[in-house]
């Protein structure tokens, strides 16, 4: 179902102690929105996180998963890891993973069945990189990555797919796409779901947009009508930065 979602990224960033302190604030701080909020920390902080936000309107989230069951995948983390300490959504294809850790849009596909497969949710994130907008290919690469990763599933698996376009250039960069080059993406992707499945299966899809989100411009990204939150990274570490981006909704 179509929700609107802030979702917060930490990255490799608060340890054990930092997490526990940052869910304290946020649980006070958070006044009534409509937005969905997900923080996604360490994997060392989701057992504390999660068990700190139960009974709260706050989903932990983890930031990357192996497509395994199990096995010899030294340093390596599943699905039923993820599970037994309270986490069923995950982010996956974070233009990090892909730059740093090789995933590839095939890698990503299987990632995205085995989350389907334990009945998590999948927050799949894909952009362009500044060449790539540069040359007039970004609706090229984007199209490509979600259909690689994603048009092999039927129908019904998308209640359980999030996206996150984040377009390379924007991410810890300080460069935000303007709001009309988000509706403009946004636009496209819903566009590009619907000719492989249908209109209202991709009307119900939620697309959040990524990629240097602040309280400052938050407002305006997501009046747009095809931005349906934000997946946010540096100002999701700051707890009143974060709760003025969720209060933006
Ligand atoms: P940023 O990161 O908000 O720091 O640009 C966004 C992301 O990587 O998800």
């Amino acid at each position: 179902m179509r929700k609107q979602i802030v979702a917060g990224n930490w990255k490799m960033n608060n340890d054990y102690v930092d997490s526990e302190l940052f869910v304290s604030k946020l649980l006070k701080e958070l006044k009534h929105s409509k937005a969905e909020v997900i923080i996604a920390p360490p994997f060392t902080s989701l057992l504390a996180s999660s068990n700190s936000v139960k009974g709260s309107r706050v989903i932990v989230a983890a930031q990357n998963m192996h497509f395994a069951e199990n096995g010899a995948y030294t340093g390596e983390i599943s699905a039923a890891m993820l599970q037994s300490v309270g986490v069923k959504t995950v982010i996956l294809g974070h233009s990090e993973r892909r730059a740093y850790f090789n995933e590839t849009d095939a890698l990503l596909a299987k990632k995205v069945d085995t989350a389907l497969a334990h009945n998590m949710r999948a927050i799949f994130c894909f952009g362009e990189e500044l060449e790539d907008r540069k040359s007039g290919n970004e609706e090229t690469i984007v199209e490509g990555q979600i259909k690689n990763a994603l048009f092999h599933l039927p129908a019904s698996a998308w209640e359980h797919i999030v996206l996150a376009y984040e377009p390379v250039w924007a991410i810890g960069t300080g460069e935000t796409a303007s709001p009309q080059q988000a509706q403009d993406m946004h636009a496209f992707i819903r566009q590009t779901i619907a000719n492989q499945y249908s209109a209202d299966l991709a009307a119900e899809v939620s697309i959040l947009y990524g990629g240097s989100v602040k309280p400052a411009n938050a407002k305006e990204i997501f009046s747009k009508t095809d931005v349906d939150g934000g997946l946010i990274g540096g100002a999701a570490l700051d707890v009143e930065q974060f709760t003025a981006i969720i209060n933006a909704f």
